[in-house]
């Protein structure tokens, strides 16, 4: 049995239609239902539908084989799992952004508010700049409008919240793409069917 964990929303959008056209693994998940487990018994393939932030989470533990998630979720997390393909779907850019011509702070550190407080707080080391993180759960462009942050750290795909926001990019850290990762054991285990379900994606 292979067990395989998609990251809900965006990722599942992409991924799945390329999924369901596999014949030994596809046609199984259904977006519009509410199931969180699709199964075929007879094909030996289980599907898992999760919270991206909870993703590496069932694939280190093995609670799932493989899982399909973004660049930006692995980057965050600590857990330990082999990343095995880069889909090059569900391309997008980390970023920071923040009102226009407002790229430092007034005085002292800058607050910086992010659903990615390790990415974020490792960038900004990396360029010797402190700042304050703002852990946020979601619309984190709302931050620096309201001025809670003097910047943000999030994902950028079409650029329209940033755009409809009147927020602008400062800088780029780095592009973001979907991953196919396993979990350490199932790939030695599993190998075989590990790398027949990887070649879905070319
Ligand atoms: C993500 C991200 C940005 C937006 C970027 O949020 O955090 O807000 O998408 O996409 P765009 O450049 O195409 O506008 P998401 O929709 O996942 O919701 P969230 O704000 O609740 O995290």
């Amino acid at each position: 049995m292979l067990k395989v964990a998609v990251a809900k929303g965006r990722i599942a959008e992409k991924v799945v239609p390329i999924l369901n056209t596999s014949e030994e693994f596809g046609g199984l998940i259904d977006l519009s239902s509410r199931k969180l487990i699709f199964e075929d018994s007879r094909r030996q393939i289980t599907y898992i539908i999760v919270k991206p932030g909870d993703l590496p989470v069932y694939v280190e533990s093995g609670a799932a084989d493989v899982g399909l998630v973004g660049k930006d979720v692995l980057m965050e997390s600590e857990c330990s799992v082999y990343e095995l393909l880069d889909l090059k779907t569900g391309c997008c850019r980390m970023a920071v952004a923040g009102l226009p011509g407002r790229p430092q702070a007034p005085y002292g550190r800058r607050k910086v508010a992010t659903k990615y407080p390790r990415l974020a707080g490792s960038y900004f080391r990396s360029k010797a700049e402190p700042v304050e993180i703002i852990r946020l759960e979601g619309s984190i462009e709302l931050a620096p409008l309201v001025g809670l942050s003097d910047a943000i750290v999030d994902i950028v795909e079409s650029g329209k919240t940033l755009e409809e926001n009147g927020l602008t990019i400062y800088e780029e850290i780095c592009a973001i793409s979907t991953r196919l990762i396993a979990n350490k054991v199932s790939y030695k285990l599993k190998n075989d069917v590990i790398n027949r379900f990887s070649a879905i994606f070319g």
